[in-house]
């Protein structure tokens, strides 16, 4: 009896085969920590989110040492003010606490480490909101688009490396380029958030910047049953001067990675957010779910459905487990 000639199993066989032609690979400089900065003292853990924190300064300097000595790409740094205003005055301010702890970061790890902020109103606005509001409660494209300009240009002098611009306006690239190019932070990078969905996987985030948002951002980050209406977004990213283009969340729009993917040769990041963590966290907890393979393999699958790099909340932990794993 003659078996199969062609046997697909036989490079499945042993480790060091199912290494020699594994496709794709995970490296610690492949991910991106990112990290939540409060304006007291001490560590103050995120409920919604077993083992990740809300850091004082000192805390998250420690944290971002941490990942330089692991080798990861880049913390991206999320502020929690103790004040919030209308039109998220803290988020420009020098001494916000989100430029304040840019500048302690980047004084630390220097170039060793990219130091990247979240470029966003929504954690400095006492409605919540990622823009502005009108006089009839609506996000204000164009006069949030001035904010952000003025947030990018304060985020580079406070030492950013790169700048992830995350509310979802219209245009809001361009003027973000603009004002660095002014300014003079020419080499300063703007990651763009470019397919970003309205999602309930944020839900954990909420409380991790203790966001005071009522209602929702349907009105400006995209609907979860759309492909195509990426394909727009990423054409205007990159023709208004994206350096790098952003999906999020990760898991649930695999899709929206490998289409993009096709469509740019510029680097591509994933964000595997709050709830995609928390998630894991809680099945892993029960004993449902191995902890470890799983968020192995959520974060190749990022990888091998386009992304260049990961941002994930579980950074540190998987590069540990890298100089271990098989
Ligand atoms: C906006 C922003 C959000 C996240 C990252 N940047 C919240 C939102 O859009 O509602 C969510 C990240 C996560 O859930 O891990 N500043």
């Amino acid at each position: 009896m003659s078996g199969p000639v062609v046997r697909p199993r036989r490079l499945r066989g042993l480790p060091a085969v199912r290494r020699m032609v594994a496709e794709t690979r995970l490296a610690p400089q492949d991910l991106i920590l990112p990290a939540f900065v409060h304006e007291g003292t001490g560590e103050r853990p995120i409920g919604s989110m077993p083992g990740v924190s809300q850091h004082d300064l000192d805390g998250l300097v420690e944290l971002a040492r941490r990942a330089r000595d692991a080798r990861l790409a880049g913390i991206m740094l999320f502020g929690v003010p103790d004040e919030k205003d209308a039109v998220g005055s803290g988020a420009t301010a020098p001494e916000g606490i989100l430029n304040r702890a840019t500048r302690a970061v980047r004084a630390e790890v220097g170039d060793d480490l990219l130091v990247m902020t979240d470029l966003c109103l929504d954690e400095f606005t006492d409605h919540g909101h990622c823009g502005v509001l009108d006089d009839a409660g609506r996000v204000d494209n164009d006069a949030t688009l001035e904010r952000y300009a003025e947030m990018a240009v304060a985020q580079a002098r406070a030492g950013a490396h790169v700048v992830g611009p995350s509310g979802m306006m219209d245009g809001q690239v361009a003027v973000i380029r603009e004002a660095l190019d002014a300014a003079g932070f020419v080499d300063v990078v703007i990651m763009a958030y470019t397919a970003k969905y309205a999602s309930a996987f944020y839900g954990p985030f909420r409380e991790a910047v203790a966001s005071s948002l009522q209602g929702d951002r349907r009105t400006y980050q995209q609907d979860p049953a759309n492909l195509r209406e990426s394909r727009v977004e990423l054409e205007l990213d990159l023709a208004e001067g994206a350096d790098m283009v952003m999906v999020k969340p990760g898991l649930p729009y695999l899709d929206v990675l490998a289409d993009l993917r096709a469509r740019t040769d510029r680097p591509m990041a994933a964000y595997m957010v709050s709830g995609e963590y928390s998630m894991i966290e809680a099945a892993a907890a029960n004993g449902w779910l191995d902890r470890r393979a799983s968020v192995l393999e959520a974060l190749l699958s990022l990888r091998r459905a386009g992304a260049d790099v990961v941002l994930t909340y579980h950074a540190l932990e998987v590069a540990d487990w890298l100089r271990t794993t098989d």
